[in-house]
């Protein structure tokens, strides 16, 4: 069953089956019945690259007032954009574990976009999933957990969409590592193929995206490489079986900024928008689709339902969140994108890539979306930031620190170490934050932003004490001397691992890391500091800023060692949120997103990125230890971890007791069957149009490199007949795992709610989280009147499936209810093509991490 051969799914499903949606593709279908056909195209196509004021621009329909829509990235914050915040990253925000403030950190991000002028943000990011810890952007997405990602990609998405600004889940699908993604940055013919088995895809790699889809996302994005040998953005099998049929998705699959390979392919594949507009490459001003696809419908290579479809999909969700209540751009009105992302003046040119650099205008009206008062969003980015911080260690409760301490023979002396503490050259010393310099707060890439300042732990730090008290020294370089350690009694020492996006490379890390130690001598350097602080008498604290897990086996046991804070990617409050958990003004209460193992070669054969290839051949990447990223292939090969997934201390204690589990349906194998469609698609004309109205208007004035709907000449619109793929025009039978946002809407039932005691032993208020994982009935599961018996299935030793933060006083007992679906307790049939919910005994575990689950329950 393991595929390295795309299955083909045609024709596309037609959006408009769910009742949410009902009346948007209502007022969609009316209005892209009123547009000419080169209108129709325009939306569709972006307008060449830098061919607007956004990263992305699409064409308008004038005549309907349907406006061009602005495009922007990206997960933690507006790229390109002043006034804007920049959040903690994906990765720091999953590490709070906290649902609430997942939400927050997505109406803040929404509000902003609201402010600037954006339609759509190019975010949350999902994919990578996280399967190999050295990939370059595993730091934009959430943790290497499908639960953990399909929970905070959905509390996003649900923030975001509030503001009536629509979200994109990305990258659909298999954008595992950044080497070979795509072939013009790494100099190969194609890109990589990803191969994905149909369980892994499920069970693991598409799980987030059913997330995002129950959550109503409004658009996402295909991915840049293959998936089993055919481009992700034309894989009629992801894109139409997988998203439109079987997840029910309603809005628009966007292509990622190229990864748009081919014309009639694409389009038939279940691509509705390419982005940026140009097609094979970048800012040529000549398009896959744009002209080509008006051709393509005139000549019916693509049907004209598939385009309408298209259309009628971008349209509806702009009608679906209310953006057609939005004050009308120029020249009708004042809205649109008020920012450029190519100028910090205030007046710029309105097609930047064009070399007829003739139009300007106001272009950045420095609209301030930061939040105001109680509202500030940096209280949200610092909050995630604090509770994104994971401990690791803390001997003898040496934190919190405390804030007037003294010795006997005066002051407390306390040294800060490391260029990780520091401003360095500013935050935005290199584009997209493509180089690791000063404090680490950000990975780089599209998934940056410019920061409106950063608060680095050294500023945040110098101030954290009593002057009277305690003396406290900066040396802010990776190259410390012996002598200034000798008389401190604490040290902190910063150190981090950075890494990004395939376009940018940096001293020696092409965006996907090449090991997962720290950077920039910080092992030398955590060690020196360890061993020489007060003379072998002192204190150090590590705190880590980085990408991904960081092997620590050389330090983390120095007796010297006395904590270790992992901080993740804290964003602009980064030194704010250090100080609050450092001197426990809050808990600390992140948990660790990933594990971090004892070494690269610990997460298993099949999570190493491909660094090397040659030849005219696709490189093939299998992902086929996706069924065990992370956490689950360290307990089925019984590997040791340094720090298992969703560990992390906290400054007081928690008891668990009592788990008990009400059953709150008859337990099946099976879910019920699926409801039909809720509603009927409308069925689009097939209707050519007429040719002439697809030429050039006469005197229209060209601008160079724009990419425009119309076309020079009739040549090549002469109507087929063109043979389409096979099955294109037999109506394909529904997924029987179908029927519903995200599935199947049996998936998404309670079948259990567990119910826990947790209790606060310790003298402090505290936060925990709550942690519930499945085992599934080992190795063998029968399948009763399913007209085969058994089946030999291989699962995971357990898996995460739901989880809570809970705060509490010291003393304090809190009734932790949660509930598993049916979709939780089952595993994916390849066989029958559906969720089975085995039967055998399952176990069910709470607890404080996927290594410490002091309870369990039969069920
Ligand atoms: C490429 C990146 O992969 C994607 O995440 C981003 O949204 C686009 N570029 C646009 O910048």
């Amino acid at each position: 069953e393991f595929s390295q051969q795309a299955v083909s799914w045609y024709p596309t499903p037609l959006g408009g089956t769910s009742k949410q949606w009902k009346e948007s593709y209502t007022k969609a279908q009316e209005m892209v019945k009123k547009m000419s056909l080169p209108e129709k195209v325009n939306i569709t196509t972006g307008t060449g690259w830098q061919m607007g004021l956004c990263v992305g621009n699409t064409g308008p329909a004038e005549l309907v007032k349907f406006p061009s829509l602005c495009l922007q990235d990206g997960p933690l914050g507006l790229r390109f954009a002043q006034n804007i915040t920049a959040f903690p990253a994906g990765i720091t925000t999953g590490a709070t574990w906290n649902r609430d403030l997942m939400r927050l950190r997505g109406l803040a991000l929404g509000q902003e976009a609201r402010l600037k002028g954006v339609n759509v943000i190019l975010g949350p990011s999902m994919g990578p999933l996280g399967l190999m810890p050295a990939g370059g952007r595993n730091w934009e997405a959430f943790g290497s957990d499908p639960v953990l990602q399909g929970v905070a990609a959905a509390e996003t998405i649900r923030g975001i969409q509030e503001n009536g600004v629509m979200a994109t889940a990305k990258h659909f699908i298999g954008n595992e590592q950044e080497h070979f993604r795509q072939s013009f940055e790494w100099g190969i013919p194609t890109a990589l193929s990803s191969n994905i088995d149909d369980r892994a895809l499920h069970e693991v790699f598409a799980w987030p995206f059913a997330e995002s889809v129950r959550a109503d996302v409004a658009s996402i994005m295909c991915s840049y490489q293959m998936v089993n040998n055919t481009y992700a953005c034309e894989n009629s099998k992801l894109l139409n079986g997988l998203l439109k049929d079987e997840l029910g998705f309603q809005g628009f699959v966007q292509s990622d900024w190229l990864a748009h390979r081919s014309g009639v392919n694409s389009a038939i594949g279940g691509l509705d928008m390419s982005m940026p507009g140009d097609g094979l490459h970048w800012a040529d001003g000549v398009a896959l689709w744009g002209s080509e696809l008006t051709r393509a419908a005139l000549n019916t290579s693509v049907p004209m339902e598939r385009l309408n479809d298209m259309v009628t999909r971008i349209v509806a969700a702009w009608y679906q969140f209310g953006q057609d209540s939005w004050e009308r751009p120029a020249p009708d009105g004042e809205g649109g994108p008020n920012f450029s992302s190519w100028t910090k003046e205030r007046v710029g040119h309105l097609y930047e890539g064009s070399p007829d650099k003739d139009a300007t205008g106001v272009v950045n009206k420095f609209v301030n979306a930061q939040g105001i008062g109680p509202h500030a969003h940096s209280n949200v980015a610092r909050q995630v930031a604090a509770e994104g911080t994971v401990l690791l260690k803390n001997i003898n409760n040496t934190l919190p620190l405390l804030r007037h301490d003294s010795i006997p023979d005066g002051k407390y002396r306390v040294g800060v170490y490391g260029e990780d503490a520091g401003s360095g050259k500013g935050p935005n010393a290199c584009p997209d934050r493509g180089c690791n310099q000063g404090t680490l707060a950000s990975g780089w890439g599209s998934g940056a932003v410019e920061f409106p300042y950063l608060v680095s732990p050294w500023e945040a730090l110098q101030s954290a004490w009593s002057k009277d008290s305690v003396d406290v020294q900066g040396h802010l370089t990776n190259n410390v001397a012996v002598e200034d350690l000798a008389d401190r009694n604490l040290c902190l020492v910063f150190v981090n691992a950075d890494g990004g996006e395939g376009f940018i490379r940096s001293e020696g890390v092409d965006a996907d890391r090449n090991d997962l130690f720290l950077q920039k001598n910080g092992t030398e350097l955590v060690e020196a500091v360890a061993k020489h602080c007060g003379g072998g008498e002192g204190k150090t604290v590590v705190v880590v800023h980085s990408i991904g897990p960081v092997v620590m086996e050389s330090w983390i046991d120095l007796p010297g060692v006395y904590a270790v804070l992992y901080a993740n990617l804290p964003g602009q409050e980064s030194g704010n949120a250090l100080v609050q958990v450092l001197f426990g003004d809050v808990d600390v209460s992140g948990r660790l997103p990933y594990t971090i193992g004892r070494s690269l070669e610990d997460y298993g054969p099949g999570a190493q990125v491909l660094y090397e290839h040659s030849g005219p051949s696709v490189p093939q990447v299998n992902l086929e230890q996706g069924l065990y990223v992370d956490y689950r292939y360290f307990d089925k090969f019984n590997v040791t971890p340094r720090f298992e997934f969703g560990f992390g201390l906290s400054y007081t204690t928690f008891k668990y007791s009592s788990l008990s589990v009400e059953k709150l349906q008859e337990r099946s194998q099976l879910p019920a069957k699926p409801p039909a469609n809720e509603v009927k698609p409308l069925a689009y004309e097939n209707k050519r149009d007429s040719p002439s109205t697809s030429i050039f208007p006469p005197g229209f004035r060209v601008l160079r490199k724009y990419i425009y709907p119309y076309l020079d000449s009739l040549t090549g619109t002469e109507p087929g007949p063109y043979p389409y793929p096979e099955g294109y025009n037999k109506r394909q039978k529904p997924s029987a795992a179908g029927g519903g946002p995200g599935g199947n809407p049996s998936l998404y039932e309670p079948m259990l709610e567990l119910s826990v005691e947790v209790t606060n032993t310790g003298k402090r208020t505290g936060q925990d989280v709550v942690q519930v994982y499945v085992s599934f009935p080992e190795d063998v599961a029968e399948h009763r009147g399913l007209g085969w018996s058994r089946e030999s299935i291989e699962f995971p030793d357990r898996v995460l499936r739901n989880f809570t933060k809970v705060s509490m006083q010291p003393g304090e007992t809190r009734t932790v209810q949660m509930t598993l679906t049916r979709k939780d307790l089952s595993y994916w049939s390849v066989r029958a093509q559906n969720w089975i919910l085995p039967e055998g005994t399952i176990r069910i575990w709470a607890g404080r991490s996927s290594r410490n689950l002091p309870l369990m329950v039969e069920y």
